[in-house]
């Protein structure tokens, strides 16, 4: 009976103790998700990038709509289409995976642009500029590509002209490659599908972009790439290697100083969370430019010596990846703080 009694008295307090705990813990996590009141100026939004197409050329921009997907135009006489950050993708007719830079570097040298209100252009050296018709979801042009993880997206096919042009760009023949469009209305199933995301606490699919590898927005911390740089001055290798929407420099920022923002406030409206580092593939070895790959690896055979992410993912870091808390308008130029 005594016994009996105080395992009963054990278990209560077990479970009291254990459920304190787990309150502790669910308000700990409340009160980080909480943005803050407080904020500290440490630089500026230095540059602005925008990519229409994944892995595709770079758009550089002084002004940009920041929503929950990701960077937009804005409009304007001149931009009549609120072009959105990474809305285009290029996939393969036959297998329907989608193609990134690692897989196809001369995807970089394709340019979207905004041609009216309802159509691009896309450009690419030696090819004839394409005018193509943004799509509108119907019963025949859908199709369900792939991402390498196994996760798949829905996509509005661009038509045969579009992949015509890709394929002629890409590998010199009539078909192969197609052009998927993303309208924004529907956001990923990332973290599901991708092991390595569990690993980090803030990542969750209200972070993802549209056909962007993970997050909406991307950031740079000039004073890192600096460091970087510092150490194989020779290397041709520039921010752009890393493709971001946002260079951030400030005097006082010291390299890798990103690790520990936990929160930005761009402008007097923007707000972000960091939710992971970015950890870097064999995309970052392509000239942003040219679309050659870079002969001795760099910048991820420097990278990989002194900056590996302790992640599973086991590869070298430069960047973070954001959660749009609270969307707006972002300039360059316009103050960068941290809270
Ligand atoms: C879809 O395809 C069917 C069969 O070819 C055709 O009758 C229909 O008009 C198409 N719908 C649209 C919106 O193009």
């Amino acid at each position: 009976m005594g016994s009996k009694l105080s395992s009963t008295l054990v278990s209560t307090a077990v479970i009291t103790v254990s459920a304190t705990f787990c309150i502790y813990l669910i308000r700990k996590k409340k009160r980080e998700n909480r943005i803050p009141t407080e904020w500290k100026k440490i630089g500026n939004a230095k540059r602005l990038y925008i990519f229409p197409l994944k892995s595709g050329h770079y758009i550089e921009i002084d002004a940009a709509e920041c929503t929950e997907v990701g960077f937009r135009l804005l409009k304007s006489a001149n931009c009549p289409l609120q072009l959105r950050d990474r809305s285009f993708v290029v996939y393969g007719e036959n297998d329907g995976q989608i193609r990134s830079g690692r897989a196809v570097p001369s995807l970089v040298r394709i340019e979207i642009s905004v041609h009216d209100e309802n159509h691009i252009a896309l450009d690419a050296p030696q090819m004839r500029t394409l005018y193509v018709r943004i799509p509108e979801k119907n019963e025949n042009n859908t199709k369900i590509v792939s991402v390498w993880s196994g996760e798949t997206i829905e996509t509005i096919d661009c038509g045969d002209e579009a992949a015509r042009w890709l394929s002629h760009h890409i590998v010199q023949k009539d078909s192969g490659y197609r052009l998927g469009y993303h309208d924004a209305l529907v956001r990923r199933n990332l973290v599901r599908h991708q092991e390595r995301m569990k690993f980090y606490e803030y990542m969750t699919d209200a972070a993802t972009g549209l056909f962007s590898d993970v997050s909406s927005v991307l950031i740079v911390n000039q004073a890192s790439y600096n460091d970087y740089h510092q150490k194989v001055p020779t290397a041709n290798v520039t921010p752009l290697n890393f493709r971001p929407n946002i260079v951030v420099y400030g005097p006082d920022i010291k390299p890798y100083d990103e690790d520990n923002w936990k929160w930005l406030k761009i402008g007097e409206n923007v707000i972000l969370k960091n939710v992971k580092e970015c950890t870097r593939c064999v995309f970052t070895t392509v000239d942003p430019e040219t679309g050659k790959r870079n002969q001795d690896k760099e910048p991820l055979s420097t990278l990989t010596k002194y900056r590996l992410s302790r992640s599973p993912e086991d590869e070298p870091i430069m960047g973070i990846h954001l959660e749009v808390k609270k969307a707006g308008i972002i300039k360059t130029d316009d103050p960068v703080y941290i809270g």
